[in-house]
């Protein structure tokens, strides 16, 4: 892929009818740049420098033939975010411009939920989200993740080695979703084939299959707890004030497990991939140092989970930022482009050694539409590292950071495989701690040189 360079003219939005498919604006010697494919997924960080070389906004497609203006400058991203006058989050018109097929629908079509509306209705919508999140108590949250986290680490523990992607971060957050809408762990299965398959599909007819099983298991819910209500977030849902109508309720659910999943998968995902690869995250798990929590905020700030979304319209043709935009037209915010946009560090590198990896970024979004569940997220995120490092004290990756897969797509910046090494432990009887059981012979003071060279001989294991 060749480098575009900088217009020398702001980019003008062209003129056509409001019915017709939005061309990306671009002119003729400058090359639109691709939002998916291996290109992108391989290195997006020197694409966006690229992208910022047009100035704040920069022309993207997301699909073929589906462009977008895509924000790169965070205060231009900030002020957007900030105002809904200017800015419609309804993407109902564009819709109607997009084939009823296109990759990209799932994720910006129009649903009655908070993510794709405006004004009362999203305040309606996302109150019916945050005020049923306020009723889980933190530590039954944590509780619920920690027994997740421990079922799923047993059942691969014993073999000394494992994806974490597929074994764990991305089921994390589908146990812990199943538990808190209120069904038992029997249907989980159910929900991880629905969501993991839609987040692992390559063909048209796994995404159709795995939306089909979703809908099954929403259905289900549904049903069940029309019959006999709990303490879950379900029967708030259904009995929250707001009043949903059976169509709202199903597409709240749908948003909410839909808007969680991925990026506390890839949230999870991307922080394993950072601390098991940084000796200064191994020396935490026995003694001090950096914590998993410093290693979320490395990756809210580098690696942002969601990278681009944030589709926005705007509501009368404008001059933002140096580029005329038509009403109606299709610009997102990139959330990674925006966090990084004064430097960015890498995996292993030194801005984290202060404990943060410092600066502001906006992997929650901002203003109106900003992630309502950040804190319970953080909890499930924390509390799924934590239990995984006490356990297996010694894990660490068996191919090097820079050698990790990601994920093709232009939405979510995460790991297709993160495979792990550590010593086996025995799978524990009920009631024994990780600190009574076999793994205790694990040596739990190994310092970074030790690990060195453990690292230099971890390689595939017989299962
Ligand atoms: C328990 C897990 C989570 C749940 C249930 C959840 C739920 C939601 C919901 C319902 C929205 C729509 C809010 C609105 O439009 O008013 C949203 C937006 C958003 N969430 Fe989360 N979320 C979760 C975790 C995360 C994580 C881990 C990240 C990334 C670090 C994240 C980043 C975002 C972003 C960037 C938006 C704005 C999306 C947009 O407007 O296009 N979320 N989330």
């Amino acid at each position: 892929m060749t480098a575009p360079r900088p217009p020398r003219t702001p980019v003008r939005a062209p003129d056509h009818s409001a019915a017709a498919p939005l061309p990306v604006p671009t002119s003729p010697d400058h090359e639109v740049v691709a939002l998916y494919g291996p290109d992108f997924a391989a290195d997006p960080y020197s694409v966006y420098d690229r992208l910022r070389e047009y100035g704040p906004l920069a022309p993207v497609e997301i699909a073929p033939g589906i462009g977008a203006m895509l924000v790169t400058d965070y205060r231009a991203a900030l002020e957007l975010l900030h105002d809904p006058e200017t800015w419609s989050k309804d993407s109902r018109a564009w819709q109607a411009t997009v084939p009823p097929d296109s990759p990209v629908l799932p994720m910006m079509g129009w649903r009655p939920n908070a993510l794709v509306n405006d004004g009362e209705a999203h305040r309606r919508y996302r109150q019916v989200i945050t005020e049923s999140f306020s009723l889980i108590a933190p530590h039954e949250l944590r509780e619920h993740t920690r027994q997740v986290a421990e079922e799923l680490i047993s059942r691969f523990s014993s073999r000394g080695e494992a994806d974490l992607m597929a074994e764990y971060a991305s089921k994390v957050p589908v146990l812990v979703f199943n538990r808190l809408f209120g069904l038992p762990d029997s249907y989980s299965d159910r929900l991880v084939t629905a969501l993991c398959g839609m987040l692992d599909a390559t063909t048209p007819e796994e995404a159709v299959a795995a939306n089909e099983a979703f809908s099954a298991y929403i259905g289900e819910l549904i049903e069940a707890k029309r019959e006999k209500r709990g303490a879950d977030l379900a029967s708030w849902f259904m009995d929250h004030p707001a009043g949903l109508s059976p169509d709202e309720l199903a597409s709240e659910i749908v948003v909410t497990m839909a808007a969680g999943h991925n990026p506390t998968t890839h949230l999870i995902g991307n922080a394993l991939a950072r601390m098991l690869s940084d000796d200064r995250y191994y020396s935490t798990l026995s003694s001090g140092g950096l914590t998993p929590r410093d290693a979320l905020h490395d990756v809210l700030r580098n690696d942002s989970p969601m990278s681009n979304l944030s589709p926005h319209f705007p509501t009368r043709d404008i001059f933002f930022h140096g580029t005329w935009l038509r009403a109606g037209q299709l610009v997102l915010v990139s959330y990674a482009a925006a966090s990084t946009q004064h430097g960015r560090t890498a995996p292993g590198e030194s801005a984290a050694a202060g404990g943060s990896g410092g600066g502001a970024h906006l992997a929650w979004a901002a203003g109106p539409h900003a992630c309502p569940v950040q804190n319970p997220a953080l909890l499930i995120a924390t509390t799924a590292i934590e239990r995984l490092t006490a356990w297996l004290s010694d894990i660490q990756l068996t191919v090097p950071h820079d050698e990790l897969v990601w994920r093709h797509g232009p939405f979510h910046r995460g790991l297709v495989e993160l495979p792990a090494g550590f010593t086996p432990i025995t799978p524990d009887q009920a009631g024994v701690t990780p600190w009574s059981s076999p793994s205790s012979s694990t040596p739990r003071d190994a310092t970074s040189t030790a690990r060195r060279s453990a690292s230099a001989s971890w390689g595939p294991r017989p299962g």
